[in-house]
């Protein structure tokens, strides 16, 4: 095995057992062309270090197990060396942020320092959309918008924040994972669960049909996310679901709702974010779908959102997608006035996508 030293000199096993390293391309072809390592000699194998072992772990980079010197002088590596290789090629796809990026968003961020609103978590409002404003192609759709970089600032966002928020839309269209993938919180290089933030999802009718297949059961089981709290207004639990989410450390919060005439569910914003203080969470990352947010821009709940962060991809996805726009607002007179405008606004360039950053203008 050829391995560059870093510039410590120090390269080595992790705390993990494992050399992060950089699978070079001109020895194993594009990065589609996944390697079998369980046919690799030690020997064919080039890696090169791209940063100080003072980094816990390196974006996008491949963990390869160190073959102990016996094994190494073999001819071939064990059996079992390919299969585990392969398993951490999957499990620790951990990415960064550039230094550039995350000192942009820092004004923009829950801080350590106490809120003016002891009683609320801070709450940021972020989502990616098109240029016409839409998060997905359709409903029940998932659409992938934003570029990778802002991809890794999602993750980035999700490690500041003690939760993130989402509809059951949501979780039933895009079966997320809802955990954090920047290289040092817990399940990529980091302790426990250290950094995962805690998924929390609106399911009023606890319609959200999740299972051990689900990818975020899948990481908690794998130790790489939380499990959930469903915030529903079902008093009579459904058992088995309870049961599975309090296996892996998730619950159900009951919480009173309102119905409109349609029947359709309206929580109030003010109670569920006090009662995800009262649980602990002192941040909130609010990330969509669509009536999720248009329920939070409407006038007596915008002003508990403190910073809201978009990620704007240079595309239109045409009509029929699922679109964040508020209710229309009317002045005194009747006449239509715009439902929410941002104020202390930042725009910041992230590969292709642009991200806008500001705080909700409040009514003068
Ligand atoms: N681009 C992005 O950043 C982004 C982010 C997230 C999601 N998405 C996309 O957005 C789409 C899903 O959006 P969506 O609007 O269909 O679904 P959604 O907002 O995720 O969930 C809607 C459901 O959640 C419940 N809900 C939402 N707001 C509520 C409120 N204020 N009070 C009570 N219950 C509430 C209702 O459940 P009940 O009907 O059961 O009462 C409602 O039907 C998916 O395609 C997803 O891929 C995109």
């Amino acid at each position: 095995m050829n391995v560059a030293q870093s510039p410590r000199g120090c390269a080595g096993p992790s705390r993990h057992g494992y050399l992060r390293a950089t699978l070079t391309g001109s020895t194993l072809g594009p990065p589609s062309q996944a390697p079998n390592l369980s046919n690799l000699r030690a020997t064919t194998v080039t890696c090169s270090l791209r940063h100080s072992l003072e980094r816990p772990f390196w974006p996008q980079a491949t963990d390869i197990p160190i073959i102990p010197p016996q094994a190494a002088s073999q001819s071939l590596l064990p059996k079992s060396a390919g299969l585990q290789a392969n398993m951490d090629l999957s499990k620790r796809d951990s990415m960064e942020l550039p230094e550039a990026d995350r000192a942009f968003l820092e004004t923009h961020l829950p801080s350590s320092r106490s809120t003016s609103r002891p009683d609320l978590p801070f709450t940021t409002l972020t989502f990616a959309t098109s240029l016409d404003s839409a998060l997905a192609l359709a409903p029940g759709t998932r659409t992938v918008l934003s570029g990778p970089q802002s991809k890794a600032m999602t993750h980035y966002l999700r490690s500041r924040h003690d939760g993130i928020l989402i509809g059951v839309g949501t979780a039933l269209a895009d079966d997320p994972g809802l955990n954090c993938r920047i290289a040092g919180v817990g399940g990529y290089g980091g302790q426990g669960l250290e950094g995962q933030p805690r998924p929390v999802v609106i399911d009023p009718s606890a319609r959200w049909d999740f299972s051990e297949n689900s990818k975020l059961f899948q990481l908690c089981a794998q130790g790489q996310g939380r499990a959930p709290w469903i915030v529903t207004a079902l008093q009579q639990l459904p058992a088995d679901k309870a049961g599975l989410l309090e296996k892996y450390g998730g619950k159900y919060i009951s919480l009173k709702m309102e119905t409109n005439d349609s029947g359709r569910h309206h929580i109030d914003w003010h109670d569920l974010l006090v009662t995800l203080r009262r649980n602990g969470l002192r941040s909130i990352m609010v990330e969509g779908g669509a009536q999720v947010i248009n329920s939070l821009l409407e006038p007596q709940s915008m002003s508990l959102v403190d910073s809201v962060i978009v990620t704007i991809a240079p595309t239109w996805l045409g009509q029929g997608g699922v679109v964040v726009s508020p209710a229309r607002r009317r002045d005194s007179t009747g006449t239509p006035v715009a439902a929410a405008r941002l104020t202390n606004i930042q725009w910041h360039p992230v590969g292709e996508d642009v991200v806008l950053c500001g705080q909700i203008k409040r009514d003068s």
